[in-house]
């Protein structure tokens, strides 16, 4: 058995000591919570699914261009992942109406938006992680002018790939979740790169011929069939057979970085 420092425990995931300064490890767990933890429940398997689609999208967005703090999935529960100084801002880029947005501006769910949306919410359970505006960021220094504009363009960019890649796989990209971390160089130059994941726990992905709901909307609204939407999410990605084979063997460490002799 061997035990690492843990660095930090999320909702979904937990952070543990790198092999290397300036790496951690990012382990998904099965917990689920929704409306800022009021709702929790476990999805058995949905933090293996959960690695494996973020290592796909990650990886294919790098080969885009995109900075990411991706580095290797080491096991079906982990990746390696550079440290960032995470920005404690969510970005949400929204193509069809849906969720709060929905609630907000009362459009009914699936009405396509005349352009894509960017929002910012502030990371902060305790405030329930409220709608701002840049002049929030900026005046309360949470991030430069310059790290909002490197943000948005990111995001844009992620959004016009992933739309584009969902849709190949029949899904269609409703609206997703970002979070954005600074890393320094060792002349101290910082650049802003992507972080965190990208699963169906932070994106609506809706079937593009029935609407049907695949992604952590089925948790939050009791509709059943999690994770049979985290693995068609996952099978229409290409990626599924290659799981279940790993699955077989599974030998991840559990949360409490315990690996089976
Ligand atoms: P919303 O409609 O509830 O504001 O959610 C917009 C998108 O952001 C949706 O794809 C789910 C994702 N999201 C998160 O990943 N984490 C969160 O805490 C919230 C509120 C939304």
């Amino acid at each position: 058995m061997s035990r690492r420092r843990r660095i930090y425990e999320g909702k979904a995931k937990v952070l543990f000591e790198g092999p290397e300064p300036g790496t951690l490890i990012q382990y998904f767990k099965d917990d689920a919570t929704a409306y800022n933890n009021q709702k929790h429940g476990t999805i058995s398997g949905k933090g293996v699914l959960n690695n494996r689609i973020s290592e796909y999208l990650m990886t294919k967005l790098m080969e885009m261009g995109v900075p990411t703090h991706f580095v290797r999935r080491v096991n079906m529960r982990e990746q390696l992942v550079q440290e960032v100084e995470i920005i404690p801002i969510e970005v949400v880029v929204r193509n069809l109406a849906a969720g709060s947005f929905s609630q907000r501006f009362g459009i009914p769910e699936g009405t396509p938006l005349p352009r894509s949306i960017v929002e910012y919410y502030y990371k902060s359970d305790d405030l329930n992680d409220p709608l701002i505006c840049e002049e929030h960021i900026t005046a309360f220094g949470w991030a430069a002018p310059q790290d909002l504009d490197d943000m948005m363009s990111l995001s844009l960019r992620v959004n016009d790939y992933l739309s584009g890649l969902f849709l190949g796989a029949g899904l269609k990209l409703i609206d997703f979740k970002l979070e954005f971390g600074r890393i320094y160089n060792e002349h101290g130059e910082m650049r802003i790169i992507l972080a965190d994941e990208i699963s169906p726990d932070n994106c609506r992905l809706w079937d593009v011929k029935t609407n049907e709901k695949l992604d952590k909307d089925r948790f939050r609204r009791d509709m059943g069939d999690v994770i049979e939407a985290y693995q068609e999410v996952a099978r229409r990605l290409g990626i599924l057979p290659e799981l279940q084979q790993a699955e077989a063997k599974s030998d991840a460490p559990d949360a409490a970085g315990r690996v089976k002799a």
